[in-house]
């Protein structure tokens, strides 16, 4: 196995990934200080870093480090956005500070509300974990909202969710998922259902302002609002819709001009700043992001480093209601005259129980009233693993133990073959 010791001037960072299936990179930080993603490396600790890890480890001050493994595309760069991301993350705790004055004055004050966008593998998701971890590291408690149903970081892919950021992100299990709220959408492109799409970022944005007005320290420290990497027609359009949502602040824009450009002439009243990406950022394949969505509901199930021991059973089919929501569309000839597009993508089919369940991911709702399925939040999710017409149940792996509860599941259009 190879061991390479590697010192860092200080304003560089050492970037590498991990290849091979059973490949695993142990680091460990021999002298000075470093973090990753904005989290501080301690020293002395081994770190692991498993199959299709791409990483930077960042010094302010410099550092020397030691990793055992085979990495590849290893290098030290010198030329890193780091600065400017500090210098952001100053700005924002300038407004944090604005609010905590206006709260202690007892007026109606809100730290920023941060809304990151760019195209893909431009390092959002990285920018959003790096903001929230320098915050939290100088005592505030932000709320953490992804919006990104392909690539987030909360619950699973078709999902949409918000934590409360109360520790440094973990460098290998990311934020603690203690009591998210996930909202369900059921694809893993809004593109499939832009009025669901729509509506459950407004019912998410009603709930974290609900929050702000309940916390004063969460207030005062604002919320980051990580979106998908969709951004043109739209795309786009949902993106001003966040915004609007939210009343989101400052709008950080990763790597598009065109895109920087766009939104300071359609919002003018909201602030948008450029940011340039990092030159670390590494580009996914069309296969890597698939294999990131089965990893990510693996993960759900069965826990990173921690892990978990997820329950799987039987159900009887009579017993469980399922919901599907959004009826294909008709051709606007064959639609009545008083309905229009949106009421097929917010129309809830109730489902037959059936062979076509395998493998497809339920919510597991909080309710018993259909009526109520488009705007609430969800408490988890369910994996149909097999059916059995004959016997008329179903086989489902849960993060819970049996029984479900007596509510509505809802199918989703995401699928999860089991092989642990
Ligand atoms: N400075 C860096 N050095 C090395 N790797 C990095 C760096 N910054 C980010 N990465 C890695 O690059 C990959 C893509 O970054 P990230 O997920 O933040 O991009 P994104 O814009 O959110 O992508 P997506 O559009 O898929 O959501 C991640 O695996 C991340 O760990
Ligand atoms: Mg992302």
């Amino acid at each position: 196995m190879s061991e390479r010791d590697y010192t860092l001037e200080p304003d560089s960072e050492l970037r590498f990934e991990v290849e091979g299936k059973k490949e695993v990179v142990v680091l460990n930080l021999l002298k000075g200080k470093a973090e990753i993603f904005g989290t501080e490396i301690t020293p002395e600790k081994p770190y692991s870093f498993h199959s299709g890890a791409k990483v930077a480890v960042f010094t302010w001050h410099g550092c020397s480090i030691k990793l055992k493994g085979n990495t590849e595309g290893t290098y030290i760069a010198k030329e890193t956005p780091m600065v400017m991301y500090l210098n952001t993350h100053a700005c924002l705790e300038r407004l944090r500070k604005q609010a905590d004055e206006g709260l202690a004055k007892g007026e109606e004050a809100r730290g920023p509300v941060t809304m990151i966008v760019g195209p893909t593998d431009v390092g959002k998701s990285t920018l959003c974990r790096i903001l929230l971890n320098y915050a939290v590291r100088m005592q505030r408690r932000p709320l953490f909202v992804d919006l990104d149903i392909g690539q987030g970081a909360i619950a699973i892919p078709g999902s949409i969710g918000a934590v409360l950021v109360e520790r440094a992100a973990s460098i290998d299990e990311g934020f603690s998922q203690e009591a998210p709220l996930v909202y369900n959408f059921g694809h893993i492109a809004p593109n499939s259902n832009m009025t669901l799409y729509n509506i459950l970022v407004s019912r998410m944005a009603q709930t974290v302002q609900e929050k702000i007005v309940s916390n004063r320290k969460v207030a005062a420290s604002g919320v980051v609002i990580n979106t998908c990497g969709w951004v043109k027609d739209d795309g786009y359009r949902s993106l001003t819709h966040v915004a609007q949502s939210f009343e989101v602040d400052i709008i950080i824009v990763l790597d598009q001009e065109r895109l920087y450009n766009e939104l300071v002439q359609d919002i003018p009243f909201i602030k948008v700043v450029f940011l340039p990406k990092s030159g670390g950022v590494v580009e996914r394949t069309r296969a890597m992001r698939i294999s990131a969505r089965d990893d990510r509901i693996r993960d759900y199930f069965y826990g990173i480093k921690t892990k978990y021991h997820p329950h799987s059973f039987d159900v009887r089919l009579n017993s469980v209601q399922i919901y599907k929501i959004g009826a294909p569309a008709l051709p606007d000839s064959c639609m009545p005259a008083d309905m229009k597009m949106d009421d097929h993508m917010t129309k809830l089919v109730k489902i037959d129980p059936s062979g076509k369940l395998q493998h497809h991911m339920l919510a597991v709702t909080l309710t018993t009233d259909p009526e109520d399925l488009l705007a609430t939040n969800v408490a988890g999710f369910i994996c149909v693993v097999d059916v059995d017409e004959e016997a008329g149940t179903m086989k489902v792996l849960s993060p819970q133990p049996k029984p479900l509860p007596d509510t509505i599941l809802i199918l989703t259009e995401v699928q999860y073959m089991d092989s642990n």
